[in-house]
């Protein structure tokens, strides 16, 4: 069975796909579909014909028109989407007439959307069977847990999300506006300023990426650090082979996650999750405060988990709530919590009722729960 079982988890940056019940996924690729910029040239002198390529087809993006199918959570290009849809069942070379396929889905995802989902899925592709689940849902479920407070800082947001026996507490949930994405936007506005190291290509946008990924940690005393800043000097290479030097570049980035500028409209990371589990019924809360789930590309700042309990704590005190006790639980593997979970959740055995299979969407449609 598990050979028929696939978990995708599509992001906005990337894709994590896999057969449920392995440890991780076969496959991971960005979730991009480009068109080369030169086509004409591709084809004289590379002997290229394709049109479209897909995730590490694209080799460097200079050279293509790049399209992004799923943002915000939501899939914006249904074409190209499909395109990443194919290419991942080409990729582990299964049939997917073959297989049943679980989908996870953001908080708040639209229910045209969902419909379209299953559309695609079981009577276009004609998998066996579909089954959506939220990813905060699969998150909790990689730890073990069906209550908790999911934390997911992606890429084109951070998610806070409060769940309770595995449902969403709806009215809770918040979306902060910052993620990997605005952290990119954010390191090239930094390191032009200090270094004038402009990142005015889609070339140096990915470099900006991979050095906000290499360089940035969380500060854990950010006045001090600045004024000690010099110690945090480091040269990176580019692929050029020049260097750069950065020193607190690399923790005025990730400051943006606890202290936003007043350009940016979001609450502080800490603010916003003690809002949330306000939010929620009082008995529920020290639980909430004690299940915080750190998941997400975006989390795996350095000293992020440390900085975030520092926060917490001292808002706890200004709220007079100082005698609570808070966890946050931030596995080694966050970046693939969700698609961990569905790994997990997938092969259990109560989980082999609920599948949708393509017999019963066509005599019975989508089950009202899951709409
Ligand atoms: N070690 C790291 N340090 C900091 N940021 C990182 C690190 N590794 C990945 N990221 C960032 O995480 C972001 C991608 O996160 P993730 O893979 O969770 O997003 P996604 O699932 O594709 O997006 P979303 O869930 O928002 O649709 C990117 O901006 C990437 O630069
Ligand atoms: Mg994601």
């Amino acid at each position: 069975m598990s050979n028929r079982v696939i978990v995708m988890d599509i992001g906005a940056y990337s894709s994590k796909v896999g057969f449920a019940g392995e440890d991780t996924p076969s496959l991971e690729f960005f979730t991009r579909v480009g068109k080369p910029k030169y086509q004409d040239l591709d084809k004289k002198f590379m002997k290229l014909d394709q049109e479209i390529y897909v995730g590490d087809e694209i080799q460097s993006v200079g050279l293509y028109k790049i399209f992004r199918p799923v943002q915000n959570g939501k899939i914006v290009d249904w074409d190209y989407f499909k395109k990443i849809i194919d290419y991942s069942f080409y990729n582990l070379r299964v049939d997917p007439t073959l297989v049943n396929v679980l989908f996870s889905i953001q908080p708040l995802f639209p229910t045209e959307d969902l419909k379209r989902l299953f559309r695609l899925f079981l009577e276009e592709i004609q998998c066996r069977a579909f089954y959506p689940l939220l990813d905060t849902t699969l998150v909790l479920y990689s730890g073990g847990f069906q209550t908790g407070l999911v934390v997911e800082l992606g890429e084109s947001s951070t998610r806070i999300v409060p769940m309770y026996n595995g449902f969403q507490l709806n009215h809770a949930v918040e979306v902060l506006e910052i993620g990997g994405s605005v952290l990119t936007k954010y390191m090239g506005e930094v390191v032009e300023d200090t270094t004038g190291f402009s990142p005015d290509s889609s070339i140096r946008r990915e470099i900006m990426r991979a050095l906000k990924e290499k360089a940035c940690f969380v500060s854990l005393d950010y006045k001090e650090d600045l004024r000690r800043s010099e110690q945090y000097k480091k040269e990176y290479y580019l692929p050029d082979g020049s260097t750069i030097s950065l020193s607190k570049e690399r923790f005025v980035v990730p400051e943006l996650i606890f202290s936003p500028k007043s350009s940016y409209e979001f609450s502080p990371l800490h603010i916003a999750i003690l809002d949330v589990i306000e939010r929620c019924d009082v008995d529920l809360r020290p639980e909430l405060l004690n299940k915080i789930f750190l998941s997400g590309g975006s989390s795996m700042f350095p000293n992020l988990k440390s900085r975030l309990y520092q926060e917490l704590e001292l808002e706890l005190a200004r709220r007079e709530k100082e005698n609570q006790f808070v966890k946050i639980i931030a596995p080694r593997e966050r970046t693939n919590s969700v698609w961990i979970g569905g790994s997990i959740l997938a092969l259990l055995p109560e989980f082999s009722e609920r599948w949708i299979t393509r017999a019963s969407y066509f005599r019975n449609g989508i089950p009202k729960h899951l709409l």
